[in-house]
């Protein structure tokens, strides 16, 4: 696909945005300070191809990480300004093929499929990458969404290997999945709200292949979390270490949050979005009032602002002047879409995810050709560790487009999910 060509709008029947909808989409864009530049689907497309192309320049300049593994996919803007394109090992590298999903299922364009088959396939050896829980992430967004779109039965085995890896780090002692390896002289055994979003995969994998191991696991795997990340108020702790001879909580801390007592805002939207589709794939209704209560918690904040992005840290402690996390808002968005359907107060629920694009197509997306070709700015990766503060990530863009997918989903009466 090249800029000069315009992307086509032909649709297949189970696709994707009616042109009524289309011009819902339609969005004043630029930073808070503003412009008067107008998207919509057809634009952001426009602007994920200056992003691609970008992607193309930066890995023809520099192939390599810093430790010899090609570069794939893009992930955020550097402090230097340049443009950070990272390896399929990285965390994040599956949102960007996903982008590309989401792209082909909004438009039924053929060269985003092209584009979403070919940077999948770049991942297939993550696999087998058990070095954390992140394969959940990197292999269900790009193979997962792969599968669901175009069933190609290749991506089958694929993905039951990156559910074979995930499960791999449970633990029957501790009755949880280990999240990461790193920090050994502070962690014994660390598990942080995050991982509830790689159950999915492991939900999928039963599915699959009729072996309930991968389905007990995560049901255990969020009972532990239940459990032991969520405070009365149902606000979630960031990471919780356990002792892994007794299984006991050693220590409740933050890592990319304002403090170990905070509510850090993109982990209280993980566990909002894990509790939700774990509620989906189990139907056990104590993870919908779960799920319920932690909608409850970020919606009813006296510090969430009006627009629903919220601060990088419910508890940051320079709130008003601090940046808001757009990352945390489209996972918000994207969850209280498929929330919206399951609960009685769903149509108030629906409103809010609304309201939650609206903000984001209206003043956190990127003016037309900036920013890389990142769709969304004004995202807070780890403002504890300063990196990553106020700039577009790859994973607001997933999310942001996956909440478009289910609004238009929801619009035309079919499942969310
Ligand atoms: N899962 C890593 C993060 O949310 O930053």
């Amino acid at each position: 696909m090249n800029q000069e060509k315009s992307i086509s709008l032909k649709r297949k029947p189970s696709v994707i945005i009616s042109s009524i909808m289309l011009s819902l989409f339609i969005f004043s864009c630029g930073g808070p300070s503003g412009n008067s530049t107008k998207i919509d689907i057809e634009e952001i497309g426009q602007q994920l191809l200056v992003l691609d192309d970008n992607v193309q320049k930066e890995i023809a300049k520099s192939p390599l990480d810093a430790r010899g593994e090609e570069k794939i996919v893009p992930r955020t803007i550097n402090d230097d300004g340049s443009l950070r394109v990272v390896a399929g090992h990285d965390w994040t590298s599956g949102f960007y093929p996903g982008i590309m999903w989401y792209m082909y299922e909004l438009t039924g364009d053929p060269e985003w499929k092209g584009k979403a088959v070919r940077y999948t396939s770049k991942l297939t050896k993550e696999m087998y990458n058990g070095s954390n829980h992140d394969v959940g992430f990197r292999m269900y967004c790009s193979f997962g969404n792969g599968l669901r779109l175009i069933e190609d039965e290749i991506y089958v085995p694929v993905l039951v290997q990156s559910a074979k890896t995930l499960i791999a780090r449970y633990s029957e002692t501790v009755r949880s999945i280990k999240s990461w390896d790193f920090n050994e002289e502070v962690w014994q055994f660390p598990v942080i709200v995050d991982n509830m979003m790689n159950l999915e995969l492991l939900f999928w994998a039963s599915e699959e292949t009729g072996d309930p191991i991968y389905r007990d696991i995560a049901i255990q795997h969020a009972l532990t979390t239940k459990k032991n990340h969520y405070r009365s108020d149902y606000s979630s702790v960031h990471v919780v270490d356990y002792d892994t001879i007794t299984g006991a909580v050693r220590q409740k801390n933050t890592h990319q949050g304002y403090a170990d007592e905070s509510s850090w805002a993109r982990g209280q939207a993980w566990g909002l979005y894990g509790f939700t589709m774990t509620y989906r794939c189990t139907k056990d209704k104590q993870f919908l009032e779960q799920a319920e209560k932690i909608a409850g918690f970020l919606l009813n904040h006296p510090r969430l602002p009006e627009d629903l992005v919220p601060y990088w840290d419910f508890d940051a402690p320079g709130i008003p002047n601090e940046e808001r996390d757009v990352s945390a808002a489209a996972i918000i968005a994207s969850a209280l879409y498929e929330l919206s359907t399951y609960t009685e107060n769903g149509g108030e629920l629906k409103e809010k995810a609304d309201q939650i694009l609206e903000s984001l197509g209206s003043v956190y997306a990127s003016p037309a050709g900036e920013n890389y070709g990142f769709i969304l700015a004004h995202s807070v990766g780890n403002k504890h560790g300063n990196s990553e503060v106020d700039v577009p990530l790859n994973y607001a863009d997933y999310y942001f487009l996956e909440a478009l997918v289910r609004q238009e989903r929801l619009a035309n009466n079919k499942p969310v999910v």
